[in-house]
């Protein structure tokens, strides 16, 4: 009997099929992230107000942040001989997250955002289950992401919450 081939991993010729699987799964995740950057710019420039400050300022840091997390998706597409997609194939699905009637209206955004990132949650949730034990590097990045995203969202879990209590949400 030939000896067989030291593993190749995820880059193995016989897992091709499972590493362009990996790439459509992270081409995917890309365009949420460079979607939230739009959103996200957005929402930090249109509220009004002064109890808009705060998640003002949190989206604008954030705006970096996604922008960070799109980046890195890139990287790892490229990495598994995967193309970054061009702006003509971006179809938007952050309905929720279209500038509100009213730029006062912050719980609208807050809503949006919680919204968006649980969207995210559960997309990298998906790729670190569908990654077990057969891409550990993408595995990891995504679990790096997936905190980042958890984050964001208990960060404004807990705006929400304050205007809940008040009665406005
Ligand atoms: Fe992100
Ligand atoms: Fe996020």
């Amino acid at each position: 009997m030939e000896a067989s081939a030291p593993s190749k991993g995820i880059f193995d010729s016989a897992n091709l099929e499972a590493r362009e699987h990996v790439v459509e799964l992270l081409r995917k995740a890309y365009w949420m992230e460079i979607e939230t950057v739009m959103s996200y710019l957005s929402a930090s420039v249109n509220l009004d107000g002064v109890r808009a400050q705060e998640v003002k300022e949190s989206l604008g840091g954030d705006i970096e942040e996604e922008l960070g997390h799109a980046r890195r998706f890139a990287d790892r597409i490229k990495e598994l001989y995967g193309v970054v997609p061009g702006s003509e194939e971006f179809a938007s699905e952050q309905s929720y997250l279209q500038p509100p009637d009213e730029q006062t209206d912050i719980v609208h955004v807050i809503r949006g955002v919680i919204k968006a990132e649980t969207g995210a949650i559960e997309h990298y949730t998906r790729i670190i289950e569908e990654t077990d034990g057969g891409d550990p590097v993408t595995q990891d990045m995504v679990i790096e992401i997936l905190h980042d995203e958890q984050g964001h969202r208990r960060l404004f879990e807990g705006f929400l919450r304050e205007y809940e209590v008040e009665g406005i949400a």
